[in-house]
């Protein structure tokens, strides 16, 4: 029956998304599970001493409690020390609500109840967990985190025309997705072991699990068809998901763990603190002559995390003189780790207001600012791009927004208690491409099967891949099946970084020219038109199907340019006089992310990126009370996300031109870019609105107020 609510531009998942027919890890059915849940550190650093799980072990339907003390097997962790942390087999406590035991139980209620009866003893010494204090005290241990650059003179900023040198704060952002983290895990016999997971690469979470426990990959199926959210937190098989692997070995029982929103901000990561200086230097006309970044992230001591968050400074302006220098200061909380648009969003907010106040120090309107120094190669690697038409996004952005309706004199449009203004800001994240392979069986019933062990986070890759598919093998897309999310699948990488489409993409695209010229060669050699039908072909040579599997990956054309998919974020903000409210009133963002392959999906990444930067912008901060090391606001009624009145009519346009070097769709991706930058354009509408510089995040009333 032909299917009147479809067009090809839907997602191929989003009927079973909003029946719920989608499962997602957490809801797998599997016979005799049981429920693991977490006893977490109440100290934020020394040493368990003792931990008395008497009476939880007691306690109806409990199956086992599990800790440093009886240390259930896994021979990758023998030797204790080192990172990644290994769970259970360290006693050494290195942030607050590290996970320490966890107990199992027949029910998850159960398992609760025994969870609150396990007393562990400590031993205290003293912690840090003040990034900021950190940063400013010099005895304070500091990384390199990246190697110092230097392009031209450093610091040439110092001896310009104008100048300007100003600091800028980024607190800690938790991911947050609806989703909870965690677990199934089911220890077979033979060591053959099966895990529901929330993640966004099967391959990777196969391979840790191997590793730690020393089987074969092809011992273990990891399956993760649907993900509730990533950005970034699910890139890394965490401790508590070893904990759910070894509780179901030590067991011998299959075993669920959900993590509870609290745990969601200490034991899975969150966006690094970073405290930012930039140095900017200009002839009096607006060119830039010299730019200094020196950024400082947060990290942790018992495991370290690095990011990209100088790496946009290096090439986005055509400066001669560029120096960036970038340090982590290990404090001690939990670990960061990579979270939508990592590195680039927060050295994005420091650069682009930098850029933004500079403008204003010359009198220019920002875009031509930017305009002017816009460069036509890649001045830190030497070599064009392989495409950019960000002139153009500025152009078309420009126009949608009103930007002429902008003044350059800042609180100079009001309406009544409310002043208005305009802000703007570019984003960049590099769009190379990895390496994939694609199976694809092409069958006799007119239906084609694609199968590759790369995730879903929540883009739509299912429908990008069918659409690539459709388009080359003219089949309708509900005729086209794509899995995912399951390691027994020809390998891809995880999702990240914005690289599904491009790696994933190029090696769907190049399994449909393999079938095609099979598909001709059939039809050759059965002396059939070179344009038949694959259906006649197939019936023809008796095939009920033809299969095959392709990896693909970048070309050495791509090693002579320098790949990049660009944004920019125009906003338009309300800012109240006398509460220092600030409202985003509108919003265009321009993506420049090559030829776009599934319009609806893409305008959604661009959406969400936009509300995520809302948040970054506005509200997101994740705050520790410094005397116990411990979140105050570890909960949705404390750390707020933007909700439906927060968010206006987002505008989403596309360059939607090919690059001809990237990959055979010529699309570039388009995760990251939709949220860097974003927060800067909005404290650069803030300024504008009010004259009132807001250097740190997120922008509250009282910051906005304040001296
Ligand atoms: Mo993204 S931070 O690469 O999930």
């Amino acid at each position: 029956m032909e299917n009147l609510y479809f067009d090809e531009n839907d997602r191929v998942d989003g009927v079973a998304k909003v029946t719920g027919k989608a499962t997602y890890f957490a809801e797998y059915q599997v016979p005799g599970l049981t429920y693991g849940v977490l006893v977490t550190s109440t100290i934020t650093k020394g040493k368990i001493t003792a931990i008395d799980s008497k009476a939880a072990s007691n306690a109806p339907g409990v199956l086992g409690v599990l800790s440093y003390w009886n240390k259930p097997s896994a021979p990758g962790y023998e030797q204790s020390g080192g990172s990644p942390m290994k769970i259970f087999y360290t006693d050494q406590v290195f942030f607050n609500g590290q996970p320490v035991a966890m107990v199992v139980a027949d029910t998850f209620e159960r398992a609760t109840y025994a969870a609150s009866l396990v007393k562990v003893s400590y031993e205290k010494v003293a912690f840090n967990t003040d990034f900021e204090k950190s940063v400013k005290d010099s005895s304070a241990k500091k990384l390199q985190g990246q190697p110092p650059y230097v392009r031209g003179i450093a610091d040439a900023f110092k001896t310009a025309e104008v100048q300007l040198e100003q600091t800028y704060i980024l607190p800690i952002e938790t991911h947050n997705p609806m989703e909870l983290h965690g677990m199934i895990a089911d220890w077979g016999v033979n060591d053959k072991v099966t895990v529901w997971a929330k993640t966004q690469g099967v391959k990777s979470t196969q391979a840790t699990i191997a590793n730690v426990f020393k089987i074969p990959q092809e011992n273990i199926q990891v399956n993760s068809e649907f993900v509730g959210g990533g950005f970034g937190m699910a890139l890394k098989t965490w401790p508590v998901e070893i904990a759910t692997v070894m509780a179901s070995k030590h067991l011998k029982r299959p075993v669920k763990l959900v993590i509870t929103r609290d745990q969601m901000f200490t034991m899975v990561g969150n966006r690094p603190a970073a405290h930012q200086k930039i140095g900017i230097g200009a002839t009096k006309d607006g060119k830039i002559t010299g730019i200094t970044h020196t950024a400082f992230g947060q990290s942790a001591t018992y495991e370290n995390f690095t990011e990209g968050v100088v790496n946009m400074t290096k090439f986005m302006y055509d400066s001669p003189n560029v120096n960036t220098n970038y340090y982590v200061v290990p404090v001690d909380t939990g670990v960061p780790i990579w979270m939508r648009g990592p590195g680039e969003a927060t050295g994005a907010f420091a650069l682009e207001s930098a850029i933004d106040e500079m403008a204003y120090a010359l009198n220019m309107d920002p875009l031509e600012f930017r305009a002017k120094n816009d460069p036509e190669k890649d001045p830190a690697q030497n070599r064009p791009f392989s495409s950019k038409y960000i002139k153009e996004a500025y152009k078309i952005g420009a126009e949608k927004i009103g930007w002429s309706n902008r003044k350059n004199k800042p609180g100079s449009i009001i309406d009544g208690k409310w002043q208005i203004g305009y802000g703007v800001s570019v984003g960049v994240f590099n769009a190379g491409r990895g390496r994939a392979s694609v199976k694809g069986i092409l069958k006799a019933d007119g239906t084609l099967l694609l199968q590759s062990a790369t995730s879903d986070i929540g883009p739509g890759t299912g429908t990008g891949m069918a659409l690539i598919a459709s388009r080359l093998m003219n089949i309708p897309v509900d005729k086209i099946t794509f899995e995912l999310g399951d390691s027994s699948l020809p390998p891809a990488p995880s999702q990240g970084g914005s690289a599904t489409l491009s790696t994933v993409g190029s090696a769907v695209n190049d399994v449909c020219v393999a079938l095609k010229s099979t598909i001709a060669e059939l039809a050759a050699n059965s002396n059939m038109d070179a344009t038949s039908n694959f259906v006649d072909v197939l019936k023809k040579n008796n095939l009920p199907m033809i299969e095959k599997t392709i990896q693909s990956q970048q070309g050495a054309e791509a090693k002579n340019y320098s790949l990049y998919s660009f944004s920019i974020h125009f906003v338009q903000v309300k800012v109240h006089q006398l509460t220092g409210v600030v409202k985003v009133s509108k919003i265009v963002s321009v993506g420049d992310s090559g030829k776009i392959v599934s319009p609806k999906t893409a305008r959604s990444q661009m959406i969400g990126g936009a509300v995520g930067g809302i948040g970054m912008a506005l509200t997101e901060e994740a705050i520790y009370d410094h005397r116990y090391g411990r979140y105050a606001n570890n909960n949705f009624a404390d750390y707020h996300v933007p909700v439906h009145a927060d968010v206006p009519e987002i505008e989403v346009l596309f360059i939607d031109k090919p690059d001809p070097i990237i990959n055979p769709m010529g699309a570039k991706g388009m995760g990251e870019i939709a949220l860097i930058g974003f927060s800067a354009a909005v404290a650069n509408a803030v300024f504008n609105a009010m004259g009132k510089r807001v250097r740190s995040l997120p922008i509250t009333p009282d910051k906005v107020l304040g001296a």
